[in-house]
């Protein structure tokens, strides 16, 4: 019986040389005649597309590690985030004569701050996107081309991966600024301007002014105008909500990315019932439109530093 086995498995392991010797001396590709066979499976991404920029621009030169990965807007990892954070998207920064209001608008190259990134330095400490490329990338190649093709796309109404163009039936209320007034002198930020309003503890009242704008609703004509606070960037709900006033006659100020803003809506409030020094006490403002439900500026999914903007420290 023994014998029988070992037998067998002689049989076997000489037929596995065997095959392999076989196999590995006869290469199919050697009596190749002519040029290797071409992929014909794999059809070129369609640069009038939103998902060939994405694969051949946005995906490998924007959204490489550190830059327009998530880490900050916009968000080129997938193609759903790049048009979300691109078409009708408020912009963070302008140029100082304040042209840009949206990074893509449908139609009108020449209104996109998109298209002012790609070509010219905006406000001439900021680079021309992108700000670095990685050695190898079609861009170093190819980037004329490249940046025509956004034209186009844009030009041709920066339709969405289903080809539909966006009809911003009427787009939510969005925020263009906020700053905090004791006595009529504005507070402080921190973080270079961008950060918390840094209150004194021997503040007793302090006034939040709010910049805000909409397509098709004028700012006095929002309604709820109520403002929340929290002692977490996320800890909203539940919290009770305080009027705010607002204004007949704006005042106007530094916006978040605008030089000069309209300030319309304000409140009134000792911040030392919400906060004790060195604590952080972050709010948010709820307003309607005339067509959309209650917006709620920023929001949990908003960027960290939105939430850090609408925020303020009691300092010594
Ligand atoms: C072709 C590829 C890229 C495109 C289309 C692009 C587009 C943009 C746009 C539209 C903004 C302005 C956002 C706003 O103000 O609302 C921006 C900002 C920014 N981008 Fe890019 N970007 C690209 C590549 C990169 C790369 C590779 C880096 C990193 C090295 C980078 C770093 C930044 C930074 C730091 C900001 C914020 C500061 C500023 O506004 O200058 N970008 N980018």
């Amino acid at each position: 019986m023994k014998t029988y086995i070992s037998l067998i498995a002689l049989a076997s392991f000489l037929l596995a040389v065997w095959a392999c010797e076989k196999a590995g001396t006869d290469n199919p590709f050697d009596d190749q005649i002519g040029p290797p066979p071409v992929d014909t499976t794999t059809v070129p991404p369609d640069m009038t597309s939103i998902t060939g920029l994405h694969a051949r621009i946005f995906a490998p030169t924007c959204a490489n590690s550190g830059c327009h990965d998530g880490t900050f807007e916009p968000d080129f990892r997938t193609i759903e985030s790049t048009y979300n954070t691109l078409v009708y998207h408020p912009i963070i920064k302008n140029n100082p004569q304040g042209d840009y209001t949206y990074r893509v608008v449908p139609g009108d190259p020449d209104a996109s701050q998109l298209m002012a990134r790609l070509t010219y330095d905006i406000d001439g400490q900021s680079g021309i996107m992108p700000l670095i490329v990685d050695q190898g990338a079609e861009w170093n190649t190819h980037s004329a081309e490249f940046i025509q093709y956004i034209r186009d796309w844009i030009q041709a109404g920066a339709k969405d991966v289903f080809g539909q163009s966006y009809s911003p039936l009427d787009a939510v209320p969005f925020m263009r600024g906020c700053q905090g007034l004791v006595q009529g002198v504005t507070m402080e930020r921190a973080e270079g301007g961008a950060g918390a309003i840094r209150i004194p503890q021997s503040v007793d009242q302090i006034t939040l002014y709010f910049s805000l704008a909409d397509d098709k609703t004028l700012p006095q004509n929002l309604t709820v105008n109520e403002i929340r606070f929290a002692s977490g960037p996320d800890d909203f709900f539940g919290q009770a909500g305080l009027q705010m006033e607002v204004l007949d006659n704006p005042i106007s100020g530094k916006g978040f990315s605008d030089p000069v803003v309209a300030f319309t809506h304000r409140v009134t409030i000792d911040p030392r019932q919400y906060a004790s020094l060195d604590e952080t006490v972050y709010f948010r403002i709820y307003v309607q439109d005339s067509s959309n439900p209650l917006t709620e500026i920023p929001t949990n999914a908003g960027a960290y530093y939105f939430k850090n903007y609408f925020s303020f420290t009691i300092i010594e």
